[in-house]
């Protein structure tokens, strides 16, 4: 297990204004952000940030979504970050994320679901490399 993991609070959470509460749940959950950025994606770089899910019928609405407003890109560390984050953020339907979790408190819908994780430690290291320079990495 590795101890890094990336996270997203998505233009949802920030344009109605969860960015700071996130923050704070985010290091009250005992995760130590080594990098941080607000940032406008264009259609491309979201394309190429949800790549995998390219053939999905809900893709173009995804990257237009991702790309529509700005959103915060993170690196977080902790014990076995992957899991601890996706815990953290709850089921990606907010309909079925558990009390206490991150997506039932600030999250609308599957495509406004406020936050996202890595699902695997390749998969964290491939997302944080995307938005981050080793030279970022606190
Ligand atoms: P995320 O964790 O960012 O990973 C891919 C995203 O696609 C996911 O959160 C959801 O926001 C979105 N997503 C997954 N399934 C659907 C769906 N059926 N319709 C619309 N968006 C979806």
């Amino acid at each position: 297990m590795s101890n890094l993991t990336f996270g997203i609070i998505k233009p949802d959470a920030v344009k109605n204004g969860h960015t700071g509460k996130i923050i704070d749940r985010i290091l009250a959950d005992g995760f130590e952000i080594r990098a941080m950025k607000l940032i406008h994606q264009t259609k491309k770089q979201a394309e190429g940030f949800y790549a995998v899910h390219s053939e999905r019928p809900f893709f173009g609405e995804l990257t237009e979504f991702m790309s529509s407003a700005p959103c915060v890109v993170l690196c977080l560390e902790k014990e076995n970050a992957v899991p601890e984050w996706r815990n953290l953020m709850g089921a990606t339907n907010p309909a079925e994320a558990d009390e206490g979790t991150l997506r039932k408190e600030f999250a609308t819908s599957l495509g406004e679901n406020a936050v996202h994780g890595s699902d695997s430690d390749d998969n964290a290291a491939i997302e944080i490399a995307y938005f981050f320079s080793k030279l970022e990495l606190v």
